[in-house]
């Protein structure tokens, strides 16, 4: 099969002409991918998780490009044309908006926040405003409302999950790509593109783990634990 790209945690397959196979690789990095390491086992969990939670979003009427399973770690998707844009979602302030601006570590963003960054490792992913994205022909500002959109719909189910896992979601990324006039989530939903933590504790079970230089058995055993707590509930 042919192999049409690869990411730092995924292969992308070609399966016939609308449909890929994304292949979840046991890597795991952080810092654009100044730091990487390898964890036996992290590409099913999280390519498991991303099917529960792809398959929760499309129950819930949220169009997405999950088709099914191939095997334990490996999606079968539509095949979309990406637009190479990290799309945020932010309910607590923690990670690069404490660094950026004058927000605290915690505080509550009521309504959320919704940020858009250009998927370019080089430059460290840099935020984008509508004018940016309209000007590299990323996508007009009626898309990117839309996507707002989709993202407040996306943060509602997977806020209301998370809780029932006695969890709270900080934030989440997503990915968006184009089929046809159509605009659909794309990429994963994984604990590497999400921060949750426990309410009580403040304990952390995603991959802030890693970045803050947890060891590796430490960061697997909290994506499983996230993973058994989620098929208990969905
Ligand atoms: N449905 C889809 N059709 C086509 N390509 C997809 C689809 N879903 C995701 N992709 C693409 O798969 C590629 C590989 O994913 P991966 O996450 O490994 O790479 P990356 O996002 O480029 O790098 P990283 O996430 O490590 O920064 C990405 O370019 C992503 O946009
Ligand atoms: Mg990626």
């Amino acid at each position: 099969m042919e192999k049409i790209s690869e990411g730092k945690t995924k292969e992308v397959f070609l399966l016939d002409n609308d449909h890929v196979l994304l292949r979840f690789k046991d890597y795991v990095t952080a810092g654009d991918g100044a730091k990487a390491d390898i964890i036996d086992g992290k590409g099913v969990l999280n390519a498991q998780t991303s099917a529960l939670l792809f398959r929760l979003l499309e129950r819930e009427g949220i169009e997405t490009h999950y088709v099914g399973m191939k095997d334990e770690r490996t999606m079968i998707a539509k095949r979309l044309n990406m637009i190479p844009v990290e799309v945020v979602l932010r309910n607590y302030a923690t990670g690069s908006i404490v660094k950026r601006l004058p927000i605290k570590e915690g505080e509550i963003f009521d309504p959320p926040i919704v940020e858009f960054f250009l998927k370019d490792d080089a430059r460290h992913d840099p935020l984008l405003n509508y004018h940016h994205m309209r000007y590299l022909k990323l996508m007009n500002e009626e898309e990117a409302r839309y996507i707002e959109g989709i993202v407040q719909r996306v943060n509602a189910v997977l806020t209301k999950v998370v809780e029932r896992l006695n969890l709270v979601l900080y934030d989440f990324k997503l990915e968006f790509g184009r089929l046809g006039n159509k605009l659909l989530v794309g990429d994963e939903i994984t604990l590497d593109a999400m921060r949750v933590r426990e309410p009580q504790t403040q304990r952390i079970l995603d991959k802030d783990l890693y970045r803050r230089g947890y060891p590796l058995e430490h960061v697997k055993s909290a994506y499983e634990e996230f993973l058994g707590r989620l098929r208990n509930v969905v």
